[in-house]
């Protein structure tokens, strides 16, 4: 059965949360058949599905687009979906027609969307609304040009207390959960002490409340570099690479197709046009 934001609320500090990301239908069957607890579809389609140097270009059509394919996929399974760069940032009142538009055209359960305070009002508007949201801070990929790369954030006091109060205002505001995404390991679990919503992590060490990888990473599906924080679980890169060399080589020798991969007809009718 489909987890609700209260399943998952009640999970804080009980039961692990496990979260990963997927971008199309057959990705989505296969986590749901896996147990995952969460879907995300975040907008890291960009960079690893779409081709892009970073998650700025994506767009909200995009997110439906590739939302709409990971709900028919996984309809029992709790999906979330981001809010790309310039969806919610201008105004409360875009942010919570573009949250509208994605859970009205996907069917998601709920979006999430980068930053602390500063977007604290978004955040209320759209769980007013009837929306749930998933806050998400510490290194926020939508800012890569503010923040000057994709680095550890929190490291100083000032930078976490920041974190703390981000945290605090995203819970206070109505978020259900609040990603962590690389912040020190002894800072989130402070921030996660303190919270009264899961805190799911990635980067974020062993003591939060769930966990979530980019599926390419943790599979092994791209030659990019894998982040420290991943652990790859299968190198899905170099079993289609392999695959595809196969392939190539039995198209040049004609070993592809063989015999079992083709199709018979009455030899009369052929008879009758040679
Ligand atoms: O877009 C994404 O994949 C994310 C995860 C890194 C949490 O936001």
């Amino acid at each position: 059965m489909k987890l609700t934001t209260f399943d998952l609320l009640k999970r804080k500090g009980v039961s692990p949360i496990s979260v990963l990301t997927a971008y199309d239908y057959p990705t989505a069957r296969t986590m749901e058949e896996a147990g995952v607890d969460v879907i995300l579809v975040g907008d890291s389609l960009g960079n690893v599905v779409l081709g892009y140097e970073n998650t700025l270009a994506v767009t909200v059509e995009d997110m439906i687009h590739h939302g709409k394919a990971v709900c028919r996929g996984a309809q029992k399974t709790f999906v979330v979906i981001d809010m790309p760069f310039l969806s919610y940032q201008v105004s409360v009142e875009d942010a919570l027609r573009n949250a509208g538009r994605i859970v009205k055209e996907t069917g998601c359960q709920a979006v999430k969307l980068e930053g602390g305070i500063e977007y604290a009002d978004r955040v209320r508007a759209i769980v007013r609304a009837g929306i749930p949201v998933v806050g998400h801070i510490g290194l926020t990929p939508q800012s890569v040009n503010t923040l000057g790369g994709y680095r550890v954030q929190g490291k100083t006091l000032n930078a976490a207390k920041k974190l703390l109060e981000d945290a605090r205002a995203l819970e206070q505001a109505g978020a259900f959960s609040i990603t962590l995404e690389c912040v020190p390991e002894e800072l989130a679990r402070i921030i996660t002490e303190r919270s009264g919503v899961p805190t799911i992590g990635i980067g974020a060490g062993r003591y939060c409340d769930g966990q979530v990888l980019v599926f390419q990473d943790m599979l092994g599906y791209s030659d990019a570099r894998k982040p420290k924080f991943a652990k790859q679980y299968a190198d899905v890169h170099g079993v289609m690479l392999e695959a595809f060399k196969q392939y190539c080589e039995d198209c040049r020798q004609r070993t592809f197709p063989a015999k079992e991969h083709t199709f018979d007809i009455d030899q009369k009718i052929i008879d009758a046009l040679l």
